[in-house]
């Protein structure tokens, strides 16, 4: 080995700093209750493919009853494609929002004001049988798209800002993984034989309620960001007035501290 190369090694090993604290039970916990939101994502992408013929005969039902005639075919056709289509038009029109809201509110709180859309969304997905379905059904669809567009930015985001260096890319990965498993559960669950037959679309379209009610319930015991906190703490020092939101981060500013 050349000595330069053994000289550099040495170097660095001189001036190695204290090693950061690696995965802690608290980053785990924060990062998996983070990417809940991605598998969230994930689910509301793929569950609409299976029960199409199903939705398609009670979006037919329901407008027969409404007007006493059955929906020509290209009615129904654009009805289903507004239904799947209307999911991506909600993230689309929510994803803007995410830098106001993960500065004005904090990553975490962000992240728990925007269960707010996953929930009123999952549950008009999974009440719609009892009104006019499709209706419910697009509106459902667009809540969810606008949540599933504000946890595609607030994720990452919250995920990248919390991990230490050593493991910022093995924990950035995961909101992608999170994506892709939460598609292939709601293919299997779409399957004829689980949750893919007539009458229980109700309950595949609102099982993403269960990751956003864990989500919601969990995110509390998660630390806020510490790069939102420090932005907070160069605020406060170039004003007098504090940041609204950071009024409820006094505990994990205190934290912060202690390690600065
Ligand atoms: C819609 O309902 C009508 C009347 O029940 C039926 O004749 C028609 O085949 C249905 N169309 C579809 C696409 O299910």
């Amino acid at each position: 080995m050349p000595s330069g190369f053994q000289q550099i090694q040495t170097d660095e090993e001189d001036d190695a700093e204290p090693r950061e604290p690696g995965l802690t039970p608290t980053l785990a916990l924060s990062v998996f209750t983070a990417v809940l939101g991605s598998l969230q994502f994930g689910y509301h992408i793929g569950v609409i493919n299976a029960p199409q013929k199903v939705l398609e005969a009670e979006y037919n039902a329901t407008w027969l009853r409404r007007w006493g005639v059955p929906p020509a075919p290209a009615t129904l056709s654009t009805l289903w494609a507004l239904s799947v289509a209307i999911f991506s038009v909600g993230g689309m029109a929510a994803s803007p929002a995410v830098g106001l809201l993960a500065d004005c509110l904090g990553r975490q709180r962000a992240l728990i004001a925007s269960n707010g859309l996953a929930l009123a969304g999952g549950a008009l997905l999974g009440l719609a049988k009892l009104g006019p379905c499709d209706v419910l059904v697009v509106l459902g669809r667009c809540l969810v798209g606008a949540y599933s567009g504000l946890a595609s930015g607030l994720v990452p985001m919250y995920v990248g800002e919390i991990a230490p260096t050593r493991l910022r890319g093995a924990l950035g990965t995961l909101h992608q993984l999170a994506v892709v498993l939460g598609i292939l559960l709601a293919q299997v669950l779409g399957l004829e034989a689980l949750l893919g037959g007539p009458g229980r679309w109700p309950l595949l379209l609102a099982l993403g309620l269960g990751p956003a009610a864990l989500q919601l319930l969990l995110l509390p015991f998660c630390p806020e960001s510490p790069r939102y906190l420090l932005a907070v703490r160069r605020h406060q020092g170039r004003s007098r007035h504090t940041l609204p939101a950071a009024l409820g981060h006094q505990r994990d500013l205190l934290l912060l501290d202690g390690h600065l």
